[in-house]
């Protein structure tokens, strides 16, 4: 984690109280090691080890070359806005206009827009767990309780409809929805989705945030829209962007789609916060948008050879559970039976991030504890590498699970 420095005044408590990001924690460990001379293999990335296809790096440069640098309008440039809207009624079912989008620096901060604009002081925001480690902290951040689900390896990382109605209160407002999941790749079939989507009709006050950003990456498994559900398109926003699916971190550009009245407060935290995205970013994301869907579905049939590579070597390491996931691309195993075993150095892995450090400073693998995705039990392994170094990742796990008493 990094070092907290005391606050000589107070901070606002809302900041005071949230947790860093610990997956970027991690990966900035493991670079701090490997710069100290450690051949640290990380398996902590949450982003694909491919480059931005070409066309996307073209349509970036042409946007340099013509002088295309100024500021856009605030909620992006509306041919972007229009390529978007047309995209999610085409491929998600969703029935929204340019309007209706507003483009934003990352899936990230569109997810915060929505929590800002929809929550306030004593509402409660469901959260399933495992969950990508911002949410509850951007619930914290507007004074609104994060309510944690529990789901199971058993039920391969899914909630119930059973569970979100016992969840739901007077006060919830929201419920945040990632499929497929980070930290988990667990992806909700139409049907269990439906069934959720079910329940929340009866419950006119709760609205979605509906995290898409790994659409692209799945597997076996078939994408399914929150907002084109029955009932649903009236409360939810539909979140996504360039990150994962087009291999463009770096550049920072997502958005956000839903009804009207949110999407116009949404735009105004923005307007205030950051303006819009960078006007060369959205360029990029326009060609994006335009280009063949080879080079993704190449990264992506890259992600699922990994995947069955590591989930043969996984079915090997001794009292290990891992659901097969048919999205994104980590694998979160249970590895709770090895809490309480002692390293030959006389550590005792209390949990997760015990396991963790354990792993970094003994065998060299870089992770993320289960810990910081509400799951204790579990450990985060990003098969976001090459295949030489999930091989070199696995030989060494398995040193380590060996190495414990
Ligand atoms: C579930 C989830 N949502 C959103 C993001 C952030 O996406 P972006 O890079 O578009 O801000 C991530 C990145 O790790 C993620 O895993």
């Amino acid at each position: 984690m990094p070092v907290e420095i005391p606050s000589p005044q107070p901070l606002n408590p809302h900041v005071a109280a949230m947790q860093p990001s610990a997956t970027l924690a991690m990966s900035a460990r493991a670079k701090a090691r490997r710069r100290a001379g450690h051949d640290v293999i990380s398996l902590s990335a949450g982003e694909p080890d491919f480059d931005t296809p070409a066309p996307v790096v073209e349509a970036a440069h042409q946007a340099l070359r013509e002088g295309f640098t100024h500021y856009t309008p605030n909620a992006g440039i509306p041919e972007l806005r229009e390529a978007i809207a047309e995209k999610l009624r085409r491929e998600n079912g969703l029935e929204v206009e340019a309007a209706q989008v507003l483009c934003s620096n990352g899936a990230k901060q569109s997810v915060a827009q929505a929590v800002l604009a929809l929550c306030q002081p004593g509402d409660e925001v469901l959260i399933p767990a495992p969950y990508w480690v911002s949410y509850p902290e951007m619930a914290r951040l507007v004074g609104a309780t994060p309510v944690i689900v529990e789901t199971t390896p058993e039920s391969h990382y899914t909630m119930t409809p059973e569970q979100l109605d016992d969840a739901i209160t007077e006060r919830t407002r929201l419920l945040v929805f990632n499929s497929p999941s980070n930290p988990t790749g667990a992806v909700y079939s139409p049907e269990e989705m439906a069934a959720l989507a079910e329940v929340l009709q009866a419950h006119e006050r709760v609205f979605v945030v509906s995290d898409e950003i790994y659409e692209y990456v799945l597997f076996d498994a078939v994408h399914t829209t929150f907002g084109a559900l029955p009932g649903m398109a009236e409360r939810t926003v539909t979140v996504n962007g360039f990150s994962k699916g087009y291999a463009m971190t770096g550049w920072r550009l997502g958005y956000a789609a839903g009804p009207q009245w949110i999407i116009s407060a949404m735009a105004k935290v923005q307007s205030q916060f950051t303006s819009a995205p960078s006007s060369i970013t959205q360029k990029a994301g326009l060609a994006a948008l335009a280009m063949s869907r080879e080079p993704i579905e190449e990264m992506v049939a890259a992600f699922r050879r990994r995947r069955d590579f590591m989930l043969d070597r996984l079915a090997h390491w001794p009292e290990v559970d891992c659901p097969k996931p048919e999205g994104a691309f980590y694998l979160f195993p249970d590895i709770s039976s090895h809490f309480g075993r002692t390293a030959s150095d006389g550590t005792v892995i209390g949990g997760s991030e015990d396991f963790a450090m354990y792993l970094l400073e003994q065998h060299d693998v870089a992770t993320v504890a289960g810990h910081a995705f509400g799951a204790d039990y579990g450990l985060r392994l990003s098969y976001a590498a090459s295949m030489e170094d999930l091989e070199k990742a696995a030989t060494r796990i398995e040193a380590a699970l060996d190495g414990l008493n």
